[in-house]
């Protein structure tokens, strides 16, 4: 998704930008520009395609005192919504003549009727973009005070925004605000840096301030001065950010993605430490804020998240039926805030999102608070908005996840799932023994993900004989169906092999027909109640000359003789298996990928955080 960066300090802006731009090429986008504060002026520069582009573009930025002496800026990667990925459309945008650039991510819903009426003024615009009109409502209402401008203009605007301004009549001024969008200022020594995403600051400071909604942040001489829309001043926390600058570079591996799958046990020893009680067999939840007689209140466990998010939630929703006798259910985010859900105040409700800042999770958050549930957030970055509106939840400490498609975070949530449903069933009915033996093999994941990597070569040897397929079923059943969903998701977004995920059972509704040789199936076939049934299904698959490449436990040579391709995995129970299958298919999917010389970290038409619906 889109990335705002901006500038105002001491220092030459257009490195900084460029630096920051460059950090946040993980998230997906199409263009790219900066505006700077020159002496003789704003200037604006952007091109259609990588930072690399607009990098050229500017030849040598790095000796010319035009760029030197500029010490204030704004900068912007675009991942188009409004209109094509062209340089036209890129930001920053200008209005007045010039005399304001603004940059925005998020969408401004009623853009058009905004344009026609700027338009009829006289305002001539030059991209099809909403933000462009932003611009100049800014510049509508501009009578020589900037930030006077920015707060008329927001306040007529509907829809979402996280913004960078500046004006050429004040110079050294720069202006962001947020609502829906986030917005984190960076506090450095005589400057600030502000992004959308911390990992664009961290190089320079640690020191950050996260606006809230309708936050309008006036910033000038290393000093920021903070206001609502309604002009009230506030003040908000400085947070310390704990991520290094190393764990969000790639660290020798190849690709951010290989080097996360390979963070997981690191990551889940992260998610789990200090929250597992051997002794007592239950989980220590505390940032849930609810009593065990609280949590015995509840009803449902609901469960809302997107993609990757709403697999780990299905695991979720198996775990507490299974664990704790209790009701569990998982929710598109989207279909829930849309389709006024029943939920109330026997609900818990678990809103799962890696970045917290999804648009969709994020709404579906709110439904559920107005509608009176009790909302917690399992979310990774800290202090993004899902984890400051649901003011409760478990972080999952997975560190920085940069590829856009998820894998240590998947892993994580899960992880922390499987704790919350031992949670939810030792206040019921499950007994100390079993509680214990849960939290025994909960505490076991770390390693067993360990010799699941160590088949690193193996798995990627298999994928060979994958690279030439454009189709593929994944199946499973009962806790290995959502990583069959997950697996099919995983290969699809990163090799784009179209990729369907079935439970073992629905194949002869209607899928069957499409097995032939062409068709390999991937299945969840390791030892568990429903392997026999899973097998059967393999057979089938196989009389219709489909290959299977089989998951299995080590050392079950039956299954093995079912299959073509085996990967072999720990023995664990289901619930266990969910992750440790689900590392093996995220290093299946990344060699399929990469043998397929694919954009691993950046797929086409992806975006890491998702912040619009
Ligand atoms: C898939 C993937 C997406 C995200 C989804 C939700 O690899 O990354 O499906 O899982 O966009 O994102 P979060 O978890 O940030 O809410």
């Amino acid at each position: 998704m889109c990335g705002i960066v901006a500038y105002a300090g001491v220092r030459a802006a257009t490195p900084i930008l460029l630096q920051g731009l460059r950090k946040l090429e993980y998230r997906g986008y199409d263009s790219a520009g900066i505006a700077i504060h020159r002496k003789d002026g704003i200037k604006i520069y952007k091109q259609e395609g990588k930072v690399s582009n607009l990098v050229d573009s500017l030849g040598d930025y790095q000796h010319d005192p035009d760029h030197e002496q500029a010490h204030v800026g704004i900068a912007h990667t675009r991942w188009a919504t409004h209109g094509p990925p062209t340089t036209a459309n890129a930001h920053p945008h200008p209005a007045g003549n010039g005399r304001i650039a603004l940059v925005h991510n998020g969408i401004i819903e009623n853009y058009r009727g905004l344009k026609a009426k700027l338009a009829a003024e006289g305002h001539i615009f030059l991209s099809d973009t909403d933000s462009e009109v932003l611009a100049h409502l800014v510049d509508h209402y501009y009578e020589g005070d900037l930030l006077e401008a920015i707060t008329k203009a927001l306040k007529e605007v509907d829809g979402t925004y996280g913004i960078a301004c500046i004006c050429e009549d004040e110079p050294g001024k720069l202006i962001v605000a947020r609502k829906g969008s986030p917005i984190v200022i960076g506090l450095g020594d005589g400057e600030t840096i502000v992004a959308s995403d911390a990992s664009a600051i961290i190089s320079h400071t640690r020191q950050a301030i996260y606006l809230d909604d309708n936050d309008i942040a006036v910033i000038e001489d290393g000093k920021v001065d903070i206001r609502t829309l309604d002009s009230s001043p506030v003040q908000r926390d400085i947070a310390d950010i704990d991520w290094s600058a190393d764990a969000a570079e790639k660290g020798g591996y190849e690709h951010y993605m290989l080097k996360e799958i390979f963070e997981q046990p690191e990551a889940i020893r992260n998610a789990i430490r200090g929250r597992v009680d051997a002794e007592r067999g239950t989980a220590v939840l505390s940032g849930l804020g609810l009593t065990p007689r609280e949590l015995v209140e509840f009803h449902r466990l609901l469960i809302v998240g997107c993609g990757t998010s709403l697999n780990a939630g299905l695991v979720g929703e198996y775990a507490v039926e299974d664990f704790a006798a209790m009701l569990g259910e998982v929710e598109q985010a989207a279909e829930f805030r849309y389709r006024n859900p029943i939920v109330g105040s026997k609900d818990l409700v678990v809103a799962i999102s890696q970045s917290g800042e999804t648009a969709d999770t994020l709404a579906a958050v709110r439904e559920a608070i107005d509608k009176g549930a009790m909302v917690a957030g399992l979310v990774n970055v800290v202090g993004s908005t899902i984890a400051r509106e649901t003011g409760r939840g478990i972080y999952l400490h997975a560190g920085p996840e940069i590829s856009v498609a998820s894998t240590k975070a998947f892993t994580c949530q899960v992880s922390v799932l499987l704790m919350i449903a031992l949670k939810l069933a030792r206040g019921r009915r499950m007994s100390l023994q079993n509680g214990r033996s849960i939290a025994q093999k909960i505490l076991n994941i770390p390693s067993l993900v360990e010799r699941v990597l160590a088949k690193n070569d193996e798995i990627a040897k298999v994928a060979e004989h994958f690279v030439k397929f454009e189709n593929m079923f994944y199946i499973g059943r009962g806790y290995m169906f959502p990583v069959a969903l997950e697996g099919a998701l995983k290969i699809k977004e990163i090799s784009y092999i179209h990729a369907e995920a079935y439970n073992a059972a629905e194949l002869k509704h209607g899928p069957i027909a499409l097995l032939d040789e062409n068709m390999p199936v991937v299945a969840l076939m390791n030892k568990g109640p429903g392997q026999e049934k899973t097998v059967g299904n393999v057979e089938e698959c196989r009389a219709r000359k489909a290959p299977v490449l089989g998951v299995i436990t080590e050392g079950d040579d039956e299954a093995r003789e079912a299959c073509d391709w085996v990967i072999e995995i720990p023995e664990c129970p289901h619930f266990i298996a969910t992750i440790v299958a689900t590392t093996a298919l995220q290093l299946f999917s990344y060699h399929v990928a990469r043998l397929r010389g694919c954009s691993i970290d950046q797929p086409r038409n992806l975006a890491k955080s998702v912040t619009v619906e």
